[in-house]
Parts: C-alpha cells; sequence; structure tokens
C-alpha cells in the first residue's frame, strides 16, 4: 500500500497506530454466520503460520495481510460456491483502450450477498477501469520465485453471474439521477492549485527514489538539515550514494537492500500543479505495489538507466521492468508520461546515447498504445543535478539538449478530465487506526465525486454508513475534498474493523456493488504458458488484490474491430484479445503465468 513520506511533515500523534495493531486480538476476520462464504483455504504449515495463497510466503498469525505482498489474509473477494445462479445486472466496466476521462464513466460491480461486514461475504468494488489481473507462477512449480507476468489488462468488463437478487435491497437507487450540489463542484476561488497525481516508474535502480529525493529537496520539501541526516546515516551503512533515495526508502529492510518496496508518497508545488509523488518500487517482486500507485496516476514519469548494459535490461522481454511498467501504466490508462533518460553522467552526457534510447524505447512505447505527442524525452542526471528544476549547467548538456527541464515537462503535462459531478467513489488504500481515541481513518484518491467535512459516507463492503468527522489533504486539514484529490478522510460512527483497504467509501445512495465473479475483456501481452481454464491469476481492482481463476474462456476478439474471431476457444495465447470469465477466492494461487 502506498504509504506517505516522513521527513519534515507533522504527523499527529493520534495516527501512528496502523491497521495491523488492530488485528491482534485475531477475531475480527473469522467469518461468522458465512455458511455461503467459501474462504480460500489457508495451507497450515504450522501453528502461528499462514501461507499467503498468493506468493507461498508464511505468515505470522498475528497478520491479516502477508508480509510480503499484502495480500489480504481472508480476502473481500469470496468464492460462494455456486455458479449456476442467474446472470444479472450486466453492467460495464470501462475499456481501459477508451480515453482516459471516458474510461472514469463506466463502472461496474454487483451487488453479491448482504454483506454484514468485512467479515461477512464482502466483496469489492465498483470503478473505473483500472483493474488488472496478472498471473503468476508458484514457486513450487517452477523452482523459483513466483515470477510476474508482463501482462496486463487493456481493456476490462465485468459482470457478476453468481449474485442472490435481494442484493440491492439496501439504498441502491442508483438508477435514480445523481445531482451534485453547488459545493461539489471546483471553485476558482479557493486559489488552489490542481492536484496531479504522478507515478514514478521504471526498472531497478533506475534512479527514481534518487530522483524524486532530489527534486523534493531542489524545491524545498526537503530540509538541509534532514538531508544532511541522510547523507550521514547513508554513509555510516556504507551506502552514500542513495542518500538522497533514503528520504523516499524509509524502512530498514529498503535501506539495507537499497530497493523501494512499497511505494512513498510526497508532494510539492510547481507552478501550475500541487504534484503527488507515487515513488514505485522497480523491483519485479514489488510489481503489485507498484500497480497500487499506480492506479492513481493521472501521468507517469517512466525513468530509465542511459548507463550502456542497463537500459538495456530494462527493455529485456525477460524480466524487463521498464517494459512491463510502460505497459501497467498504460493498462491503466495513463496516457501521458515524461520519460526521464537518468543517469546521464555515466554516458558523458551523450547525445548519441540519448537519441538511440530515445529510438527504441520509443518503438516499444508507440507498440503500448502511446502517442509520440503524449511522450516527453528528458535527459538527466539525478545525481549530479542536471536538468532537474533549470537548465542543465554541464556544458556536454546544454550544447545539444535545449528543451524543457524535467520541473517545465511537468507543468507541460495536461490533467485529465475530473468527474465532480457524478456520485462519491473513493477506493481506499490504506487504513490507519488510532487505538487510544478508537478512531479509524481511511486513505485514498477520489475517483468521482466529492465529499465535504459532515458528509455521510457507505463503506463498502461492510455497508455501513459513517460520517466524514475531519480530512487531511497532506497533513493539512481540509473541509472539501474532490476527485483528483488524496485525502485522510477520518470516519465517525463505524468501528474501526469495518473499513478495510481495498474498500471504498461511496455517496449512501448510489454505493459500488459487490461480485465474485466477474467478466472481463483481456489483452494478454506476455506469457510463456498459455492462459487456460483453470489458470490461477491475481486480480487487482484499485487497492484490492485476490486469488483469482479462470472458470470459462468465452471468445477470442479480433484485437483492431473487436469482434469475436473464435468462441469458446481452448486456451489464450500472448499478444491475444479474449473474454474471460474469473471467480475470485480460488484455494490456492500461482499456477499460472496468465494475465490480463
Ligand atoms: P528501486 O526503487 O529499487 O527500483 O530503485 P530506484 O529506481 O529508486 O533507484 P535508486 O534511486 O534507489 O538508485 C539506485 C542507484 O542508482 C543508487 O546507487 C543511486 O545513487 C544511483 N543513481 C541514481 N541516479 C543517478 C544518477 O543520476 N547518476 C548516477 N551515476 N547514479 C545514480
Ligand atoms: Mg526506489
Amino acid at each position: 500500500m502506498p504509504r506517505k513520506v516522513n521527513y519534515g511533515i507533522d504527523y499527529d500523534d493520534d495516527y501512528d497506530v496502523y491497521e495491523d495493531d488492530d488485528y491482534h486480538n485475531g477475531d475480527e476476520y473469522e467469518y461468522k454466520n458465512e455458511e455461503r462464504v467459501i474462504a480460500p483455504k489457508q495451507e497450515v504449515i504450522k501453528a502461528g503460520v499462514w501461507r499467503c495463497p498468493i506468493c507461498t510466503y508464511d505468515n505470522e498469525d498475528s497478520m491479516s495481510e502477508c508480509d510480503i505482498c499484502g495480500v489480504l489474509r481472508n480476502p473481500l473477494v469470496k468464492f460462494s460456491g455456486n455458479s449456476n445462479r442467474t446472470a444479472a445486472n450486466f453492467k460495464r466496466l470501462s475499456s481501459l483502450d477508451m480515453p482516459s476521462s471516458e474510461r472514469e464513466k463506466n463502472i461496474l460491480i454487483e451487488s453479491e450477498l448482504g454483506a454484514e461486514g468485512p467479515n461477512s461475504s464482502s466483496a469489492s468494488l465498483g470503478r473505473d477501469g483500472r483493474s488488472v489481473v496478472k498471473g503468476r507462477e508458484t514457486a513450487s512449480d517452477s523452482g523459483s520465485k513466483p515470477e510476474i507476468l508482463n501482462s496486463s489488462m487493456s481493456s476490462v468488463s465485468l459482470s457478476s453471474k453468481s449474485r442472490t437478487e435481494n442484493a440491492n435491497e439496501d439504498k441502491d437507487k442508483s438508477n435514480l439521477q445523481y445531482k451534485p450540489e453547488s459545493w461539489m463542484m471546483p471553485d476558482q476561488a479557493e486559489g488552489r492549485l490542481s492536484q496531479l497525481n504522478l507515478a514514478i516508474v521504471g526498472h531497478v535502480d533506475s534512479g527514481k527514489s534518487t530522483l524524486s529525493g532530489r527534486l523534493l529537496h531542489l524545491l524545498g520539501r526537503i530540509s538541509q538539515k534532514e538531508m544532511h541526516k541522510y547523507e550521514k546515516e547513508a554513509k555510516q551503512q556504507g551506502k552514500g550514494s542513495f542518500a538522497y533515495a533514503w528520504a523516499l526508502d524509509e524502512s530498514a529492510e529498503e535501506r539495507e537492500r537499497g530497493i523501494t518496496m512499497t511505494v512513498a508518497v510526497a508532494f510539492f508545488n510547481s507552478k501550475k500543479y500541487h504534484v503527488v509523488l507515487l515513488d514505485s518500487p522497480g523491483h519485479r517482486d514489488f510489481v503489485p505495489n507498484m500497480i497500487s500507485g499506480a492506479t492513481q496516476a493521472d501521468a507517469a514519469i517512466l525513468v530509465v538507466d542511459a548507463s550502456v548494459g542497463s537500459f538495456e535490461a530494462g527493455l529485456d522481454a525477460i524480466g524487463g521492468q521498464t517494459r512491463e511498467h510502460a505497459q501497467l501504466i498504460r493498462s491503466f490508462g495513463v496516457d501521458q508520461i515524461i520519460v526521464v533518460v537518468n543517469k546521464m553522467d555515466v554516458v558523458e552526457y551523450s547525445q548519441e546515447r540519448f537519441d538511440m534510447i530515445k529510438q527504441k524505447l520509443g518503438t516499444f512505447l508507440r507498440s503500448c498504445g502511446f502517442k509520440d505527442s503524449s511522450v516527453l524525452w528528458i535527459p538527466v542526471s539525478a545525481m549530479e543535478n542536471q536538468n532537474l528544476v533549470a537548465t542543465p549547467s554541464d556544458t556536454r548538456l546544454f550544447t545539444w539538449f535545449h528543451g524543457p527541464c524535467l520541473l517545465d515537462a511537468i507543468d507541460s503535462l495536461q490533467l485529465p478530465a475530473r468527474d465532480y459531478s457524478k456520485p462519491l467513489l473513493m477506493p481506499i488504500c490504506d487504513i490507519i487506526k488510532s487505538q487510544s481515541q478508537g478512531q479509524v481513518s481511511a486513505c485514498g484518491k477520489l475517483e468521482t465525486g466529492a465529499i465535504r467535512t459532515g458528509s455521510k459516507v457507505l463503506v463498502m463492503p461492510s455497508r455501513v454508513v459513517a460520517t466524514v468527522r475531519s480530512m487531511e489533504r497532506d497533513s493539512q486539514v481540509c473541509s472539501i475534498a474532490r476527485a483528483g484529490d488524496n485525502v485522510t478522510v477520518n470516519l465517525q460512527g463505524i468501528e474501526g474493523n469495518r473499513v478495510t483497504a481495498g474498500g471504498v467509501l461511496c455517496h449512501p445512495d448510489f454505493l459500488v456493488h459487490v461480485a465474485n465473479q466477474l467478466e472481463l475483456k483481456i489483452l494478454v501481452l506476455d506469457v510463456t504458458v498459455p492462459i487456460l481454464i483453470g489458470s490461477q491469476l491475481e486480480l487487482h481492482v484499485h487497492h484490492a488484490k485476490e486469488a483469482a481463476r479462470v472458470v470459462k474462456i468465452l471468445s477470442l476478439l479480433d484485437p483492431k474491430t473487436g469482434k469475436v474471431t473464435k468462441k469458446s476457444p481452448r486456451c489464450i495465447l500472448a499478444k491475444q484479445n479474449a473474454v474471460v470469465e474469473v471467480r475470485g477466492g480460488s484455494a490456492r494461487i500461482g499456477l499460472c503465468r496468465g494475465v490480463c
């Protein structure tokens, strides 16, 4: 889950107890009264340990989610075990190949099993189509670590085939017309900069965190004193070159290993935007975490390492994260990117090297669906502070590069259209609990609509209505949040265990629905093993991750026209478009290198 970085920002002392603490008594997630729901089996390895169905890591019993991949111990979407129920209410989740503004419009998700709380039937999420299913191969199958596939979904539609028809007995008035109130619309008079959510992605060690740390320092978000501290500590641990990265990589393990493991969230103001940086991990083991951050992005910075061999490794068909990240962010609907060619100091600021990278990567980006006009190319050295917030001072660079510096390039990005006038939809990426005051806060980005202090919100999937007690944006109290804003919403009138990461805050009268079986339109980017019925997948919908299984392959589609070319094929291969049905909550995950 994304986490806020801690430099120079005041944290409320109340907010120091995190989700896990709440599970110490271990009973919140028991499935009581749930004969209908079959939770995935968790292999009992030894007493006090449960094995993650996604990555097979053995977690301590007290953990409510996997320590490695973050999957919930008892997942939100559960398997009802009854596939014969009538299909109902097919709604369409947006196609990711639509323009992002369009994509936001179509939301799907079914109401299912009158859920009573997170320990009831639950299930996820409504949303705008930024959903991904990633297939994996188990360690046991491959003899190696689970492998993440270069694969993602370019287009998705969902339907629930198994549901109870009384599911909407609660107050879903989604057939009524929603009328936004006047305060929900942005007010220029408020004089606040528009928020731009910017994901920093790219191959491991390309310099994403160093670049982010450097930018934050140059723009005054990290004080000189703080920077000295990082430098000193990094040197002491023999990791002097990681001083800037340490501003983002906060955990002992991240610092020790010299890699980012979870998405760090930081912010700064440019001339035009309030920029929220989402510094993602580049290591392939943490792609699920990268997805959690990237789904919030309006635009992205793709960082590539210019050094000889490193750029090539990033673009390698096997394990190249430049490739996979580019494909993933495009799948999430991000269509504007800045390609930062970093470490130009290592190649003597060579124009020839820059042009070669531009040519090779440009061809690949075009194949992912990025338009040339939406891609900016900026050569920089994060380490030597060249071309970040001002024109370069090194003659080897300024003699041939006359484009904008990185900060100006960020200001040239366009904000995607925001859906202020739709009912509230805020996927929850993290929960903060205060044990002392018994308070719970949900963190996330508003995808649509607006809320203000005092607003009533419906917390899904627990279906409890809560009141917004207060809100914080960038650790500052705020009274209104609108589509596009990243906020921490302090809730009143709800027990802490009813709010879960991966859930959604929505308008009480316009709830998102719940599904355990989905029909997906997918594009397979790259797999070595065909996708078959029974293939195990990892389904990502916003911040929810769920083990899933292909239960039907309905058709193959023509990539250009979208028309059905073959019904009920036996398997799906790389580069094919298809319609499949997947079901959540399978017993064991990780058998296939599938995708979606
Ligand atoms: P992950 O988050 O683990 O994927 O890595 P990252 O992309 O965040 O890379 P990070 O910032 O941790 O930097 C990796 C290494 O590259 C560190 O040793 C940095 O000092 C080095 N580095 C980053 N930027 C530059 C640069 O502009 N020039 C040189 N020479 N080294 C750099
Ligand atoms: Mg990093």
